[in-house]
């Protein structure tokens, strides 16, 4: 397993991956606006801040190392130490929710824990932005295999079972496979039931 403890090292490897073909993908899923408030679960250094500009942006993350990063580079971000399946925050107060690279870390009880947390924190005309590692899509990608297997993240999964986790509470808007350098990904649209 590999643990990336610098938030340096954490946000370059990121950004290696959220190429800028991917953040155009998770701007146009956001369809962002200065009217709108985000939160970015689970939002490591803020590598997708950026994309999100300019709704109001908010981030909770386990990690206080990752939460400085985001106060470091935006003193007007609301960033947080926190964990998603019981957010500090009110019901219905955003109108996006942000889930990059969140699920693969979470058993199913805590992605349910998490997704109604969502739910809670959602408005009732909200939208979730869900980007997650799946397992390749090519069953010859061995690199994508072993890269899967090193991650930190215990619980890479499929795209269906992911999102009949999401289902429990969503519905989808959008949902699609995509591949960023070897590695595949899943990015999903979601409403409220
Ligand atoms: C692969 S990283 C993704 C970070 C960021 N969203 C991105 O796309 O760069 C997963 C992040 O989830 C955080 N995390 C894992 N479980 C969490 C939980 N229960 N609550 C909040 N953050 C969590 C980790 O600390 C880590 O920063």
């Amino acid at each position: 397993m590999v643990t990336i403890r610098d938030p340096k090292s954490f946000h370059r490897l990121a950004a290696f991956f959220f190429t800028p073909r991917v953040q155009a993908m998770v701007r146009d899923a956001i369809a962002p606006s200065s009217e709108l408030r985000l939160l970015d679960a689970a939002g490591g250094t803020g590598v997708l801040r950026e994309a999100c500009s300019p709704c109001g942006f908010y981030s909770f993350d386990l990690v206080m190392e990752r939460v400085k990063n985001v106060r470091a580079s935006d003193p007007d971000a609301g960033a947080f130490v926190g964990d998603v399946t019981r957010l500090a925050a009110a019901d219905k107060c955003f109108d996006r929710v942000l889930a990059t690279g969140l699920f693969h870390h979470l058993d199913d009880e805590q992605s349910i824990l998490a997704v109604e947390e969502f739910h809670r924190v959602l408005k009732d005309d909200g939208r979730v932005v869900v980007l997650d590692a799946i397992w390749p899509i090519n069953s010859l990608n061995l690199f994508g295999y072993m890269m899967r297997k090193m991650d930190e993240g215990k619980y890479v999964r499929n795209e269906e079972p992911l999102k009949d986790i999401l289902l429990t509470k969503f519905k989808p808007v959008q949902a699609g496979k995509f591949s960023s350098r070897w590695l595949d990904y899943t990015l999903m649209v979601l409403e409220k039931r």
